[in-house]
Formats: structure tokens, C-alpha cells, sequence
């Protein structure tokens, strides 16, 4: 199978519904549904999953603190992220929530067979917990006394638990890493895994007893499983696992969109989970690969092919927070600049490799420079110039008479030709940031081109019709392409160019991004701006 026929199982996080969501939860889930889009767009078959965390004492503590149910305050929640990502045209196929009632019953299998591979043990339990990470640490791992991600004081918890064997697995996955060089990814990632694990893994508690808001063990019901072993499980419970039962539309009502989300043979988890790829960002990664591909082995399932994890957003130099009242919510944001704004932001500044600073002054300079002066002008002028030139009609291909023009006219042609492989290449190394500046590249050599050929000067001039028509044929063209490559990232902004143009998106990539797509004589829409410049000061 090549690589655009091989399905692609794409994941985001569960978010835990204890609050509304803020730009870090925006950015994993634009970064996951940007891939998602552009494979598809590609042809290629795609699941994209999202959903919501609902187990586990912070849930219930912020229900419990709004006076209500965990149940009751998760569904109110759940209706916020619905609402975010279709406000966002996040197109997921699956929303999938933890306390579905297939999931649960998942994640007790799973237990089910870590105890019968003799996995699990009971034994007295002290340890620090974080509530907001959910996670158990140890005095090496605090900062100052302090949880290293939320900097507050962890509980000190004394209970008898089960436990899972953890250390079983220091080699296993020490080997799997190694044998497998992209599992995660960028490489520096890895590096921090395989660094933790040459310290060798600890045994783990996998339940709790003195609360109850989770999934009980089948066999002590008073037990209830520590929520990171739960909510990990979602990735496979959502495609059925383990007798490809509850996929894809009867337990997802109204929540699946895709079609080819049914895949053939109905086995949705043969299908899916051989090429599952895991987007999270930093703070996470150790649950992501350590805890669930043990967890994963340990039920005798493969991992999945890959986490790929980025880095944190701060805002203005600080540490994002509530108590700082410097919190980016998406939605804001979208309703104030265009969601296509929002995706071009986190896509050219977000936290991909390193940290990022999210700072209002380089959001309206990026904007400005990108999306008004560079993207929009070169799409307003060109086709204004064509209705006053031709009548909104594209001209046969020509060359140029004048060589240095022709010379660029062919730089615009290889640029084109070339983009496809080059953004493969860029989605492949997660890096979108990258595949973008290519498409940026083409957005200002082409104004310099405007501005080198002059169309307008050209039209003035009798004895330079065919250059006329060279440079506007180019354009059109150059046009062409861009709304195509733009689609998976900005696709509110390439089908207004579509539209403009004339043309539907409708053919697949790698294709459809050449030049000559373009017939003579096809007849444009009408042009209108496509970003309206900020005028707000860059603090404003
Ligand atoms: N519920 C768990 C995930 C379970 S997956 C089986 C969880 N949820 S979360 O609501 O805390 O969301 C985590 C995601 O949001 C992570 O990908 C995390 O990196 C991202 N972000 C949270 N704050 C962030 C920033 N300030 N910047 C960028 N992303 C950040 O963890």
C-alpha cells in the first residue's frame, strides 16, 4: 500500500472538563486537525478523534464546587467544546467521552487483562498527587516542594491500591523506542523519554478507594481506576476495541462525521490502529508513551505508531493562567479576527518544536504583513486586474517577450510544481510552521512578481499585449495553487479564493497542485478582500 492509500488514525487529547477550554487545548487540536485535513485532501483515509476527560478527583472537585453533579457538570462542559471546535470547523469524526458506557467497559477489559498476565498487585500506598495533573510524583520529581507543571503543593495520599508492574516494562520499551526511531517525535522528545527510562520505571498505583467518580475494577468495585490508565484507554475503545463492537455511528450519535470512518470489512480497530498517531503536548508525553504503551503491552495490544508532542504556549512572557487573568480563549479570538486568523497564528507561532510566546503585537504584525498585505493583496489585485484586463476570463498560457520576466514566470512554475512534494515532506515532519512558509515563499514571490511585470503598466502599453497576458495567466495560476495548498490550513480563506476564482477544490493533492490546471476562457467569480487590515495598535 503506498503511504496515501494506508489509513492515518489521528488523535487530540481528552480534555478534561473542568474548565473551558484555553489556546494550549486550540492548539493541540488545530495542529491534529490540520494534518487531518490536509491527508485528507490528499485522499487519503482519516480518523480524527477529540473528546472529553470526565473521570477523576479534579472533575469532581469542580463539581462539587459548582454544587453539582460530576455527570451534570461534565455535560454542561462538553456543550462548551462542541460549541469551540465547530466555532473553530474542527472536523473530527469521533467525539468520544469517557463515561460512554463502551469505553468504560473497555477500560475494564484492559484491567481485566493486565491482572490475568499478572500485572497487577495490591500493596499500601503512600505518595504525592497532583490533583491537576492527575499524576503521582516523588520528592525527586517536585520543584521547591512544588508539582514542576502547576507549582502547587501535591496531597500526600495513604491508601491500599493496586498497583501495576511498571518496572516489567523498562526494557520492553527502551527496545521499542530504539527499534522504532520515529515513534516519538521531534527528536529531542525521545531523547527525554529514553533518558527517563535508562533511570529505570517504578511500579505505579492504577486505583483509588476513597472516591468514587471513575470506572470500578470488575473485580473490587470499590476500586475505582486512576484516570490517566482510564481516559488512555478512549484511543481504542473508540474503535471498538477489542471485538470492533460500538463503530462507528450507533454509540456516536450524530458525532461521526466521515463516511469513510466505516471502514471496509467493519474492523474498525484493524483498520485504524495500525498507523495511530498521538498529538499531545509536552506535559503529557510521559503518559502518552511510558504509562499507555506499558498499558498497551501489557494487554497485549501493539503501541500506536507515534506521539508526536509539542511544546507550551506563556502569554506576554508569563506562565498562562487564571490566576494571572492572561488566559487566550480561542473563541474570542476567532469571533474577534476570523477563526482562519486564530489556526494562521498558533500554525506560524505556536509552541511546535520549542515553547512560544503568545504576545498580541506579533498576532497583528503577522497578520497584517501575511494575511492582509500579502496573502489577500496578491489575491484582490490579481483578480481585479484580470475583470479590467480580460473581462474575468484566464488567457491561453503564454511566455513573455521580456526575458527577466520570463525568467521569473518560470521560477512561479517550478515553485508550483514543486509545492506538493514539499509540503508532503513538512506534514511529514509534523512541521506546519514549515509547509506554511513554503506556501508564504510562493505568496511573496509572487507580489514581487506583480511588482516586477507591472500588469498595470503592461495594459498601457500596445506593444506589450502578450506580456500582458503572460503575467495575468501566471497569476491566475499561482492563484490556483495557493487555494489548493491552503486548504488544510486555512480553509475558510482558500475556498474564498476558490470561490473567487471560479474553481471548487473538489480534485485531490498531490494533482491538483500543478501548473496548467487552469483552462482558457474559465470564467472568475467575483473578487472581494479576503483579511481587512488591523488598524489597532499591535498592543491594542
Ligand atoms: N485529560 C488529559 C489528557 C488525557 S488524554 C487520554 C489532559 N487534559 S488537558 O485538558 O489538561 O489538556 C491537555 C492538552 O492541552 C495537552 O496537549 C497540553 O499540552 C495542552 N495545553 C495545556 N496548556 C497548554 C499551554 N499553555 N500551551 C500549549 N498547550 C497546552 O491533559
Amino acid at each position: 500500500m503506498t503511504e496515501l492509500q494506508r489509513p492515518i488514525y489521528i488523535t487530540t487529547p481528552l480534555y478534561y472538563v473542568n474548565d473551558e477550554l484555553h489556546i494550549g487545548h486550540a492548539t493541540t487540536t488545530v495542529y491534529a486537525d490540520t494534518l487531518a485535513r490536509f491527508w485528507r485532501s490528499c485522499g487519503r483515509p482519516v480518523l480524527l478523534l477529540t473528546g472529553s476527560d470526565e473521570h477523576g478527583q479534579k472533575i469532581h472537585k469542580a463539581a462539587t464546587a459548582a454544587g453539582t453533579t460530576p455527570r451534570g457538570f461534565a455535560d454542561r462542559i462538553v456543550g462548551k467544546f462542541n460549541e469551540l471546535w465547530e466555532k473553530l470547523d474542527v472536523q473530527h469524526d469521533i467525539f468520544i467521552r469517557t463515561t460512554d458506557p463502551f469505553h468504560e467497559a473497555a477500560v475494564q477489559k484492559v484491567f481485566e487483562r493486565l491482572k490475568a498476565a499478572d500485572l497487577l498487585y495490591k500493596s499500601a500506598y503512600k505518595a504525592l498527587y497532583c490533583v491537576e495533573c492527575e499524576t503521582n510524583y516523588t520528592e525527586k520529581d517536585l520543584l521547591d516542594g512544588a508539582c514542576p507543571v502547576h507549582k502547587t503543593k501535591p496531597q500526600v495520599v495513604e491508601e491500599e491500591n493496586y498497583f501495576f508492574k511498571l518496572s516489567a516494562f523498562t526494557e520492553k520499551l527502551q527496545k521499542h523506542i530504539e527499534s522504532h526511531p520515529d515513534c516519538i517525535v521531534p527528536e529531542p522528545r525521545r531523547n527525554e523519554i529514553l533518558g527517563k527510562l535508562r533511570e529505570g520505571l517504578n511500579d505505579t498505583s492504577v486505583t483509588r478507594v476513597q472516591f468514587d467518580w471513575g470506572v470500578p475494577l470488575p473485580w473490587e468495585p470499590k476500586h475505582v481506576i486512576w484516570v490517566w490508565t482510564d481516559a488512555l484507554v478512549n484511543y481504542i475503545s473508540a474503535l471498538g476495541w477489542p471485538d470492533n463492537d460500538h463503530f462507528p455511528t450507533d454509540e456516536f450519535p450524530g458525532r461521526a462525521r466521515h463516511q469513510h470512518a466505516t471502514p471496509p470489512g467493519n474492523k474498525p480497530f484493524e483498520y485504524w490502529w495500525p498507523e495511530a498517531v498521538h498529538i499531545v503536548g509536552k506535559d503529557i508525553l510521559w503518559h502518552h508513551s511510558v504509562i499507555w504503551w506499558s498499558e498497551l503491552l501489557g494487554a497485549g495490544v501493539q503501541p500506536p505508531k507515534q506521539v508526536f508532542a509539542h511544546g507550551w504556549w506563556q502569554v506576554e512572557g508569563d506562565k498562562m493562567s487564571k490566576t494571572l487573568g492572561n488566559v487566550i480563549r480561542p473563541g474570542d479570538i476567532a469571533d474577534k479576527y476570523g477563526r482562519d486568523a486564530l489556526r494562521y497564528h498558533i500554525l506560524r507561532e505556536g509552541p511546535q518544536r520549542g515553547d512560544s510566546d503568545w504576545r498580541h503585537a506579533s498576532f497583528v504584525t503577522r497578520y497584517n504583513a501575511d494575511l492582509a498585505n500579502g496573502l489577500g493583496n496578491l489575491v484582490n489585485r490579481s483578480l481585479n486586474m484580470l475583470n479590467k484586463y480580460f473581462d474575468g476570463e484566464v488567457p491561453a498560457e503564454c511566455k513573455f517577450e521580456h526575458e527577466k520576466l520570463e525568467g521569473l514566470r518560470q521560477d512561479l512554475i517550478g515553485h508550483v510544481n514543486d509545492l506538493s512534494d514539499r509540503l508532503l515532506a513538512d506534514v511529514r515532519a509534523f512541521d506546519l510552521n514549515a509547509a506554511l512558509e513554503q506556501i508564504w515563499v510562493l505568496v511573496r514571490d509572487s507580489n514581487a512578481f506583480v511588482n516586477e511585470a507591472a500588469p498595470f503598466k503592461l495594459a498601457k502599453d500596445p506593444t506589450r499585449k502578450q506580456d500582458l497576458q503572460a503575467s495575468m495567466h501566471a497569476l491566475c495560476e499561482v492563484l490556483h495553487a495557493l487555494a489548493y495548498a491552503l486548504k488544510p490550513f486555512l480553509p475558510d480563506a482558500a475556498q474564498r479564493i476558490a470561490d473567487q476564482l471560479g474553481i471548487d477544490l473538489a480534485e485531490r493533492l498531490p494533482a491538483a497542485l500543478n501548473w496548467g490546471r487552469l483552462l482558457p476562457g474559465h470564467k472568475i467569480g467575483t473578487p472581494a478582500p479576503l483579511f481587512a487590515r488591523l488598524d489597532e495598535q499591535a498592543n491594542g
